[in-house]
């Protein structure tokens, strides 16, 4: 089947946002299991960086909506797709939303490496403040959630990613690499 080609832009940022929401879970996993707190500051700057670029990303997919599909599969197979499409790309804006909710509801404040972005809010004994205790926890369990329900969303669609290469043999992959 021909494809429709998907542009190089939306490609580039398909894979920095995939690579960067990979990396993100596994740090933001392994530094809450290990109370690694010298982690955290790496962690939020890197999701304050790659926020820029999801919002680019989410911009340029609603005006251009989504890619035609290249496979002849099934139509219920192609409603999960684009489900999973949608819980991919929402999961993309509220896992860095609610960690910034967290961050600044906490009195930790934003700071991308050392830049300041929103300033904390030191207590009398120096040590963070939080501006509202009920805020940041509600966006501690979002973020926690949320994070869940993307791991989940993410192996359905690199499994389904492996069975259009393996299985179906069709170009669905291969446009995603910019090979088609
Ligand atoms: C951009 C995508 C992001 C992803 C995919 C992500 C993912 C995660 C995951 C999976 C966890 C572990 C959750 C748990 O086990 O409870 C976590 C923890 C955390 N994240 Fe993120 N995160 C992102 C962005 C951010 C941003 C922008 C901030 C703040 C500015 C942030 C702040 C935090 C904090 C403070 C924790 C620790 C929560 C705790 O230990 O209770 N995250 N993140
Ligand atoms: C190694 C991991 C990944 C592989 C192999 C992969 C592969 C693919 C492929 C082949 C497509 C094209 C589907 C089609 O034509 O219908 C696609 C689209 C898409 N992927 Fe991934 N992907 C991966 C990781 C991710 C991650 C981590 C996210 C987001 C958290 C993501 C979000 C999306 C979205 C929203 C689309 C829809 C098209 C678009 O908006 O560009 N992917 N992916």
């Amino acid at each position: 089947m021909q494809s429709k080609p998907v542009s190089k832009v939306e490609i580039a940022l398909h894979w920095v946002v995939a690579a960067g929401i990979i990396a993100l879970i596994c740090l933001g996993i392994y530094m809450s299991e290990t109370r690694a707190f010298a982690l955290y500051d790496v962690h939020k700057s890197i999701g304050l960086l790659l926020f820029a670029v999801i919002v680019v990303r989410v911009v340029l997919r609603l005006n251009k909506g989504w890619p035609d599909s290249v496979s002849e599969g099934p139509a219920w197979e192609h409603g999960v797709a684009r489900v999973v499409h949608w819980v991919l790309i929402l999961g993309t804006l509220i896992m860095p939303l609610s960690g910034m909710m967290d961050a600044v509801m906490s009195g930790q404040g934003l700071s991308i490496f050392g830049l300041e972005l929103v300033p904390g809010n030191p207590g009398d004994t120096g040590r963070p403040q939080a501006i509202n205790e009920g805020l940041a926890e509600i966006a501690e369990e979002i973020h926690h959630f949320s994070g869940y329900a993307l791991i989940a969303a993410i192996v359905l669609h690199v499994a389904g990613a492996l069975k259009h290469h393996m299985i179906d043999k069709d170009s669905t992959l291969k446009r995603m690499v910019g090979r088609s």
